[in-house]
C-alpha cells in the first residue's frame, strides 16, 4: 500500500490509473480505524478498481479544542488495517499540506446545518465541507464512501457535492452502520469509553431499536417521552438531543403520528465525557 503525503503525489497516483480507464473509490477518514471503516474499504473495492483512503484529523471541524486534542491517533495500526483490507493507497497529509493558509470559505447548506449536530457544534459542517472539498479535489474519485452513522454529515456532503463540486462528478455511496454485538455503533470515540460507560452506551442503540419498532403504533410525543425516561434511568448517559428527522430536509417531527415519508431517529448523547451519535432509519 502506498502512503501518499502530498496532493501532488495523490494526483500522480490517481492519474496513472485513470489513464488506464480504472475507476477510483475514495474512503475519507480521520483515522482510529475500526470495522466500520474497513466495511467502507470493502465496499469501495467491490465497486471500484482502485481504493484510496485518507487519514486526516481535520482541525477546522472541531469546535471544541479539547475534543480535537483527545481525538485518538493510531496511524501505525490504521495503515496495517488498510493494507490488510486490500486498500491500494492512503493519503496521509499534514495540517500544513491541507491548510497552507487559513481556509476562509463559508459554505451554504440550505438549512441542513441548522439542526442536530449543526446546532450543537457550530461551524462543524463548514469545517467538514472545507476538508471534503479539498480531499475530493485532490483525489477526484469516481465514488466516495461514507457511513450512515453520520446521517447528517452524509446529507451535507451529498448537498455540497451537488452544489459546489458538481464538475468533479463524484457519486456519494452510503454504507450501513456497523455495530458491536450489543448494538453499539462502531466509532473511533468508543476506545475512550470507560468499561462502565461502554456498557451503558449500548442503551443508545437499544432505545433506537425500540423507536423503530414502535413508531407506527405510538405518537411522536409518546416516543419522545419514552426516550427521555430511558435516559433519565441511566446516570452514565446524558442525552443531548433526540430527533425524528426527515431524510431529505432533516427537519424534525415533534408531534402527531408518522404516517408517510422517510424519517430517521437520531440521538446524540454523552457516555461519561465521550460524545456519541447514532441513528436508525424508520
Ligand atoms: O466522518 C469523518 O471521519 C470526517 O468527518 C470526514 C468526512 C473524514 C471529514 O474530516
Amino acid at each position: 500500500m502506498y502512503i501518499l503525503k502530498s496532493k501532488y503525489e495523490v494526483s500522480d497516483f490517481v492519474s496513472m490509473f485513470r489513464s488506464n480507464s480504472k475507476t477510483i473509490g475514495f474512503v475519507p477518514t480521520m483515522g482510529a480505524l475500526h470495522k466500520g471503516h474497513i466495511a467502507l474499504i470493502y465496499k469501495s473495492l467491490e465497486e471500484c478498481d482502485i481504493c484510496i483512503a485518507s487519514i486526516f484529523v481535520n482541525p477546522t471541524q472541531f469546535n471544541n479544542p479539547d475534543d480535537l486534542e483527545k481525538y485518538p491517533r493510531t496511524e501505525a495500526a490504521d495503515f496495517a488495517m488498510l493494507e490488510q483490507a486490500g486498500c491500494h493507497a492512503v493519503f496521509f497529509p499534514s495540517v500544513l499540506e491541507m491548510y497552507p493558509e487559513p481556509d476562509t470559505r463559508v459554505f451554504e447548506f440550505d438549512g441542513l446545518d441548522a439542526v442536530m449536530e449543526g446546532a450543537f457544534r457550530p461551524g462543524h459542517f463548514n469545517g467538514v465541507a472545507q476538508v471534503v472539498s479539498k480531499l475530493f479535489d485532490a483525489v477526484r474519485p469516481n465514488k466516495a464512501f461514507f457511513g450512515q452513522k453520520d446521517f447528517q454529515q452524509l446529507a451535507v456532503i451529498r448537498f455540497i457535492t451537488k452544489k459546489y463540486l458538481a464538475e468533479l462528478n463524484i457519486e456519494i455511496v452510503a454504507c450501513e452502520t456497523v455495530r458491536e454485538s450489543d448494538g453499539l455503533a462502531m466509532s473511533s470515540r468508543n476506545v475512550r469509553l470507560t468499561p462502565e460507560c461502554r456498557h451503558a452506551a449500548a442503551d443508545i442503540s437499544r432505545i433506537l431499536v425500540w423507536v423503530k419498532s414502535h413508531f407506527t403504533s405510538k405518537s411522536v410525543e409518546e416516543i419522545h417521552k419514552f426516550v427521555q425516561t430511558e435516559f433519565a434511568k441511566q446516570p452514565l448517559l446524558h442525552l443531548e438531543y433526540f430527533e425524528i428527522a426527515d431524510n431529505d430536509t432533516l427537519t424534525s417531527i415533534t408531534e402527531g403520528k408518522i404516517l408517510t415519508g422517510r424519517f430517521t431517529a437520531c440521538i446524540a448523547a454523552y457516555a461519561g465525557d465521550v460524545r456519541l451519535i447514532d441513528n436508525m432509519p424508520l
